[in-house]
């Protein structure tokens, strides 16, 4: 199966850049912030520091998971950590899995070891700690895959959904949550979601594992059930595909789980933040961070410059919100006023 791994990989970020492939609504959309036509003070002296996990960062931005394993990923890997270093911002790598089954695509993820970067997250997958077609990962692993960018923190990603649906998924799940919890005392653990979210009943249990923190990948962004209907459409793989049409728009909106999760445990706000507005919403939510996929990938595969004003872009429009709420920094963002329309209302509500 690892054979197939470099080609799903270049296929994904394909369909990605080319497709339709977010889902139907973006739940960012049902939240609006209410305007204070008076803020009294220099917007030039808006702070945007972050903090998360004992990190300091200068802006509450995280360049989410997205790849690596081939060229064309080791340059995206290489330009955003450039932009890591650049903004002072933290990175992850995409799934390390190609790299633990095959040392020589190591280069490809640590190409980021050329930068400074204020925190790196290593990342592997749920479905790879149990047993599937192939044998789990071992501790030295995960060990390698950790040491081999001098890793902050380690991303467990569950992307069950996509397994469901892409042509060659692991099915298995049973023993992830005990193997959850022996790495989370050996490693700073965050768990992600890749774009269907968390419920409050799973973060009760990723504390209950735990993990340090939950970024929480939820509905509104990209889809893998609709990049997997492609490959699986391209693969002429009908039950898949129908699959992956079915559960297109599957999971927890990702202002939801951020407000499930939030009370819990820090949290990143991710799944389909497309500008800095989105990030507002989401710190003001409770996020101690935004992540960014996908609207910053084809700039990152393009050229270091394009995502250069792409990332600037999205923290001027973060400091023009926080502006105009009457946010001086990211503590004062929280308590902004707000409107949150239906769907997303109902959603929240559930909990409450
Ligand atoms: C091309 C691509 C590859 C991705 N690969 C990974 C991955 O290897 N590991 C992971 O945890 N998430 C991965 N993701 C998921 C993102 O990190 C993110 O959770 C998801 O795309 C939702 O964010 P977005 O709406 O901003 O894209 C990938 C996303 C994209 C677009």
């Amino acid at each position: 199966m690892d054979d197939n791994i470099e080609a799903r990989k270049t296929e994904h970020i394909k369909i990605a850049e080319n497709e339709q492939v977010t889902s139907e609504r973006n739940f960012w959309d049902d939240i609006r912030l209410v305007h204070q036509a008076i803020p009294d003070f220099d917007f030039d002296s808006i702070v945007t520091k972050a903090s998360f996990l004992g990190k300091n960062f200068s802006f509450p931005v995280v360049i989410s998971s997205m790849t690596g394993g081939t060229e064309r990923a080791r340059n995206i890997n290489r330009n955003l950590a450039a932009m890591a270093e650049r903004f002072h911002i933290p990175m992850g790598v995409g799934s390390m899995r190609a790299c633990i089954q095959n040392h020589s695509l190591s280069e490809t993820y640590s190409v980021i070891n050329g930068f400074k970067i204020p925190a790196k997250f290593a990342n592997i997958g749920a479905p790879q700690l149990v047993d599937q077609s192939k044998p789990a990962f071992s501790d030295a692993d995960i060990e390698y895959a950790f040491n081999l960018i001098g890793a902050d923190f380690l991303i467990v990603h569950f992307n069950f959904l996509q397994e469901m649906v892409q042509p060659e998924g692991d099915h298995n799940a049973k023993g992830i949550f005990r193997r959850l919890k022996e790495l989370a005392a050996s490693y700073p653990v965050i768990a992600k979601e890749t774009g269907n979210g968390f419920s409050r009943e799973a973060a009760l249990e990723l504390k209950d594992a735990g993990v340090k923190a939950i970024d929480v990948g939820g509905l509104g962004g990209t889809s893998f059930a609709a990049i997997e209907y492609y490959r699986a459409k391209n693969s002429g793989e009908t039950e898949k595909m129908l699959s992956g049409k079915t559960f297109w728009n599957w999971g927890v909106p990702s202002p939801a789980s951020v407000v499930y999760c939030s009370d819990l445990l820090p949290v990143i706000g991710s799944g389909g933040l497309r500008n800095g507005q989105d990030l507002g919403k989401a710190l003001m939510l409770g996020a101690s961070l935004g992540g960014f996929a996908r609207s910053l990938l084809a700039s990152a595969d393009s050229s270091v410059e394009s995502l250069e004003r792409e990332i600037s872009q999205i923290i001027r429009d973060l400091k023009i919100t926080m502006f105009l709420t009457g946010a001086k920094d990211i503590s004062e963002l929280r308590k902004i006023r707000r409107i949150i329309y239906e769907p997303l209302k109902s959603w929240i509500d559930a909990y409450e």
